[in-house]
């Protein structure tokens, strides 16, 4: 029998996951397809009917559901249940059980590829996260288990206020504050999760932000930004400009997938082959 597994978000036609895992599944000839479903939201429960009963073996969840599947799983992991947010549903035998995979590829992605150079202090490193939607919440969550101290700055501070509150409940041994975004402060690592570039690619922003500028950037010693459309946005600019260590948006997507490869079918992700079909659909 054919396992079947997709994307659950609106839109979904545009997402990279069907290339990903259709890329993995093939490579490791197994029988099983990745589709997208966009599915609109008053009909996520009919949708949730469909999963149990056709039944569809895996979920990724995207936006804007990440929060909103929640009450149509019967088991949430211990993480996304802190974090509040579901990215990927495993169907075990007719009970739907949510994970999330965002954290881990943040750190992931942040820590896998430092050089000697970049010099991160062992003891209490800072990061300034910009941002208070379900990527940053985590982000700021893989950040704070990593012993990493962050800044946290929303457009609508409250938000960050909120993120900072409950977060530092559940973490005694590192700081979580919530800074005003005119005054975010400096740090070992800058992480842009807001959707700054991807809600205003079309009108393009007007005036950069003060912490796009390479003036701005020095502060930190590696910056990253989960954007991957545009990969080069003008954050990883000013962060090239400034000689710093730009990590793109291309990693923490890759890094979310394999885990949820794994989770979807117990094997180890083939690493190569998702991130070349990543790439490749990335310069489509
Ligand atoms: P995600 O799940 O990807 O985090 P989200 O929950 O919609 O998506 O959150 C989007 C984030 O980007 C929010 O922090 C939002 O700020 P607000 O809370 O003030 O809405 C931020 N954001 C979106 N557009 C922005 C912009 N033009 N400037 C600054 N922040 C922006």
């Amino acid at each position: 029998m054919i396992k079947k597994y997709g994307i659950l978000a609106y839109p979904a036609r545009h997402s990279l996951s069907p290339v990903m895992h259709n890329a993995a599944f093939k490579a490791m000839k197994m029988n099983a397809k990745y589709s997208a479903f966009e599915v609109a939201e008053k009909d996520l429960d009919v949708f949730f009917k469909i999963v149990r009963s056709e039944p569809i073996d895996g979920l990724s969840v995207s936006l804007p559901y990440k929060e909103k599947v929640i009450p149509y799983l019967d088991r949430i992991d211990d993480d996304a249940r802190k974090i509040g947010a579901v990215n990927t549903i495993i169907n075990i035998d007719g009970l739907l059980a949510g994970f999330n995979t965002d954290f881990l590829a943040s750190s992931k992605a942040i820590f896998s590829d430092l050089g000697p150079k970049d010099h991160i202090p062992r003891k209490d490193p800072v990061a300034v996260v910009i941002g208070a939607g379900g990527a940053a919440r985590a982000v700021c969550y893989g950040l704070l288990k990593m012993g990493v101290h962050v800044w946290v700055g929303n457009r609508t501070k409250s938000k960050a206020d909120g993120i900072a509150i409950e977060f530092a409940e559940m973490f005694t041994d590192v700081e979580i504050h919530s800074v005003p975004m005119d005054d975010l402060g400096s740090g070992d690592f800058l992480v842009n999760t807001s959707s700054i570039w991807t809600l205003d690619s079309e009108a393009g922003v007007a005036e950069l932000p003060y912490f796009c500028t390479p003036q701005y950037v020095k502060h930190f010693k590696v910056v990253m930004d989960i954007c991957y459309r545009p990969l080069e946005t003008p954050l990883i600019q000013a962060a090239r400009l400034a000689g710093k260590h730009a990590i793109t948006g291309d990693k923490m997507l890759l890094y979310q997938a394999l885990d949820q490869f794994q989770l979807f079918t117990g094997e180890k992700a083939p690493v190569g082959i998702m991130r070349k079909a990543l790439k490749e659909a990335l310069v489509d």
